[in-house]
């Protein structure tokens, strides 16, 4: 192994910038050659490739987004695309890829490592949807971020004595809407793994107002989605004004937290060393804490386990 490529790919997820400048200072510091690739699978597949030095990462540290910029590609789901963008790295004279991104990144780095490419993957979205893992880089950021906002929802939802639903990103899965939620003392979690009942929900805002509670703060998942007819809902059965906000991609930027920073530095030394080790089809993560790399094929056949007891814990403090 001589030199390692470097690409982020799908949806940018703040702490990608921190993983980049990881991977491009471990790797020279090992004596390694780093190229960075420009726009995912779409610029290798156009050979968007220039060679990066410890000063290419300087001062991003604390950057939102991705100065490798990001990009999804159709044409990369096709093998004939796969074997363009194996030979474009060859002709480069790339041995290694780390590919930072989410679970459809990885998808298209376990099919480029069958056509005999090393590469390694770095769990970069803000959704936390990726089981092998206990976190993604980007989702501790994007939950202040929503953090954030429900503190200032609540503020105006106490003023007007109103529901408040708030609509948070995430896929098909519920982390973000469950932890901010209890991070930010939501009445009620909307999630897709759990579904939810109008009439129950309807019934808990109007004990809420009889117990005296002067806003009902209700976090939804766009797993499930429809925050403006749920509110639209929920004012014709309780009477309660109800006021949708879908937060959108300002989850997305921002600077990344402390912990997403750490978390980074951690993964791209870990991608560099997997391929120092020879190993591919890898992706890097956290188990009970500590740094691990497992198998692509394995990481990605995981079924997700949602958190029960923190969907508990939730509904036990919410009243
Ligand atoms: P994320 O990585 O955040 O989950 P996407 O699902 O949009 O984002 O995937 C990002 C890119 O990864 C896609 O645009 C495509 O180039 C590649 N990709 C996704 N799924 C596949 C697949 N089944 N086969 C090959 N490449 C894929
Ligand atoms: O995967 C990250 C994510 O932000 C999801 O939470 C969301 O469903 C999707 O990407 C939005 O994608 P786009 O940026 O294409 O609107």
């Amino acid at each position: 192994m001589k030199t390692i490529g470097v690409l982020t790919s799908g949806g940018d997820s703040p702490g990608m910038n921190a993983a980049i400048r990881s991977v491009v200072r471990t790797a020279l510091d090992k004596g390694l050659r780093v190229m960075g690739i420009q726009r995912g699978y779409s610029g290798l597949m156009n050979g968007e490739i220039f060679e990066m030095n410890r000063h290419s990462v300087s001062d991003i540290i604390h950057r939102g987004g991705t100065i490798l910029r990001t990009a999804r590609c159709e044409e990369f789901k096709t093998v004939e695309g796969r074997k363009k963008a194996a030979n474009v790295l060859k002709v480069f004279g790339i041995d290694g890829l780390v590919v930072i991104g989410g679970d459809g990144s990885f998808t298209g780095a376990r099919l480029l490592s069958e056509l005999g490419v090393a590469a390694v993957g770095i769990p970069g979205t803000i959704d936390n949807d990726l089981s092998y893992t206990d976190y993604t880089l980007g989702f501790d950021t994007a939950l202040n971020t929503v953090l954030d906002a429900i503190n200032k929802l609540r503020d105006t939802s106490t003023s007007h004595e109103r529901v408040s639903v708030v609509e948070v990103m995430g896929r098909n899965c519920g982390d973000i809407a469950l932890y901010a939620g209890i991070a930010g003392g939501a009445e009620s979690i909307i999630v897709p793994e759990k579904g939810y009942d109008i009439d129950e929900l309807c019934k808990t805002i109007l004990e809420g107002k009889l117990r005296g509670k002067m806003h009902n703060l209700i976090m939804l998942a766009e797993g499930v989605g429809g925050a403006e007819s749920l509110a639209k809902k929920i004012e014709e059965v309780t009477g309660i004004e109800a006021r949708a906000t879908i937060l959108g991609h300002i989850q997305r930027g921002g600077s990344p937290s402390a912990f997403d920073r750490v978390l980074a530095a951690r993964l791209g030394a870990r991608a560099v060393e997997v391929l120092l080790d020879g190993k591919t089809a890898r992706v890097v993560g956290t188990k009970d804490g500590k740094i691990m790399d497992q198998d692509i094929n394995e990481a990605l056949s995981m079924e997700r386990t949602f958190d029960e007891g923190l969907y508990d814990i939730a509904r036990a403090l919410s009243y």
